[in-house]
């Protein structure tokens, strides 16, 4: 069995990258094969953009999705990418470190999804969801809070992070991973979290420990529920009878600006 990981973090030496470190010795004396990816470490770049394409199709505008299938299309994508593609297509198992920053991801990493998801060859219309390039494959993502679990609960000032989590790991259901529940860290950074406890321990030891034995027990995490492709209509829309898993897709809105009907839609 074969694991990737990936470690969005400018400081190697951060929890993060401990958390990632973790990661790999489990993975490895488990007997998993893994490879890792320091993003920053590595000096990827996370900015589409025409310098790194050599074989363009429209020389004079650059259209990202264009140019990624173009590339995809004449065995020219960009050498950095595609290292990244073969090890993602290569594993069982992907896990991806990364601290939230302003309620979403560090750039690198987004960065990474929108540079690595390659269209036409990470996805087109006819692969993806159910049929996605990575179905079969499991994904975790495990991410962490400066904000404590009480502010970033489901009536917490900071928002609920499930929520902000969600739409985080949709990219990977789009290209067809199993995604894993993800694992959030809370209120990692303040200094109680430096301070020792009475048996010697920090809450940064704990959590280290934590996610130790959860990355050794991944294979029994439950993975999060997601519509079937065929649980929606030909508009693309939830079938009534079908269950919604999120509110980010359910039967109805509940947001408090009016929803989109469809109705009058251009396409
Ligand atoms: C640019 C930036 C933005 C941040 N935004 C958030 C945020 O939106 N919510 C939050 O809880 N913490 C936020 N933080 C705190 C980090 O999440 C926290 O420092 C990190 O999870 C600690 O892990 P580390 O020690 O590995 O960096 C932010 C930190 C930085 C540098």
């Amino acid at each position: 069995m074969k694991a990737h990981i990936v470690l969005a973090h400018p400081e190697r030496h951060s929890f993060n990258g401990l958390l990632a470190d973790t990661s790999k010795s489990r993975l490895d004396s488990a007997g998993w094969e893994v490879t890792f990816s320091d993003l920053y470490g590595m000096g990827f770049d996370p900015r589409e953009a025409s310098e790194h394409y050599t074989e363009r199709s429209d020389e004079a505008r650059f259209h990202a999705q264009t140019e990624q299938r173009f590339s995809a299309d004449n065995d020219a994508t960009p050498a950095d990418v595609q290292a990244e593609i073969d090890k993602v297509l290569a594993c069982d198992l992907l896990v991806v470190h990364f601290p939230l920053w302003w309620f979403g991801m560090p750039a690198i990493m987004k960065g990474w999804l929108d540079r690595v998801f390659v269209y036409g060859k990470m996805y087109r219309s006819a692969m993806r969801y159910d049929a996605g390039i990575c179905a079969g494959k499991k994904m975790i993502a495990c991410v962490t809070t400066g904000a404590s679990a009480n502010s970033c609960s489901f009536n917490g000032r900071e928002a609920d992070t499930r929520l902000l989590v969600w739409p985080l790991v949709f990219p990977f259901r789009y290209v067809g991973f199993d995604v894993l529940e993800p694992e959030v860290l809370h209120g990692i950074g303040g200094v109680a979290f430096t301070e020792g406890h009475d048996d010697g321990t920090s809450a940064l030891d704990r959590f280290a420990q934590h996610w130790s034995e959860q990355i050794a027990n991944v294979s029994a995490r439950p993975v999060l529920p997601y519509n079937r492709d065929d649980e929606f209509d030909e508009n693309l829309r939830l079938r009534q009878d079908a269950p919604a898993h999120s509110p980010f897709i359910s039967h109805a809105s509940n947001i408090p600006w009016p929803p989109a009907t469809g109705e009058g839609d251009p396409t």
